[in-house]
């Protein structure tokens, strides 16, 4: 069964509360269900973590390398400036989804730039808890075109 490593960045755990006019009003908690259920709907195995050290998001990119077939990321706050993200994305290879709840281009101008999105396969941005149902469709769809 094919294996997508999902990974939320930084403040993601504060969903529900943390600016909801602009991130909904879902909690992480919430999303990840309904992550897990659409997996399991297309017959994919989802393995969900979220992170605000940088460090640790690293290693799990680093760790999904043996343990995922694709990478479904919203790396939050770190899209914009992280060149260490971006190199441990481009280091591990596997087919990439970067992710977002809102929609990048249409907020500020420090937001409307991701150093993730070049190494990546694509960028999906502004569908909210649905930018992941989409994410986990695009990396099934990337390996199945790979494989
Ligand atoms: C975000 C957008 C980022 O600019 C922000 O720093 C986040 C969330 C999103 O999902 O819309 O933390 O990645």
């Amino acid at each position: 069964m094919l294996r997508i490593r999902v990974i939320h960045g930084p403040n993601l755990n504060m969903l529900g509360v943390r600016e909801p006019e602009v991130y909904g009003s879902l909690s992480l908690n919430e999303i990840d269900n309904r992550i897990r259920a659409h997996a399991a709907d297309i017959g994919v195995q989802v393995e969900i973590s979220q992170f605000n050290a940088e460090g640790e998001m690293i290693e799990a990119i680093q760790a999904a390398r043996e343990s995922a077939d694709a990478l479904v990321i919203n790396p939050g706050a770190y899209t914009h400036y992280s060149i260490a993200v971006r190199d441990a994305v481009a280091a591990v290879g596997i087919p990439t989804v970067e992710v977002h709840l809102s929609n990048i281009l249409s907020r500020e101008e420090f937001r409307r730039e991701s150093v993730i999105a070049p190494v990546c396969a694509g960028q999906i941005s502004g569908f909210g808890a649905f930018s992941y149902i989409l994410g986990l469709d695009a990396a099934k769809h990337l390996t199945e075109e790979k494989g």
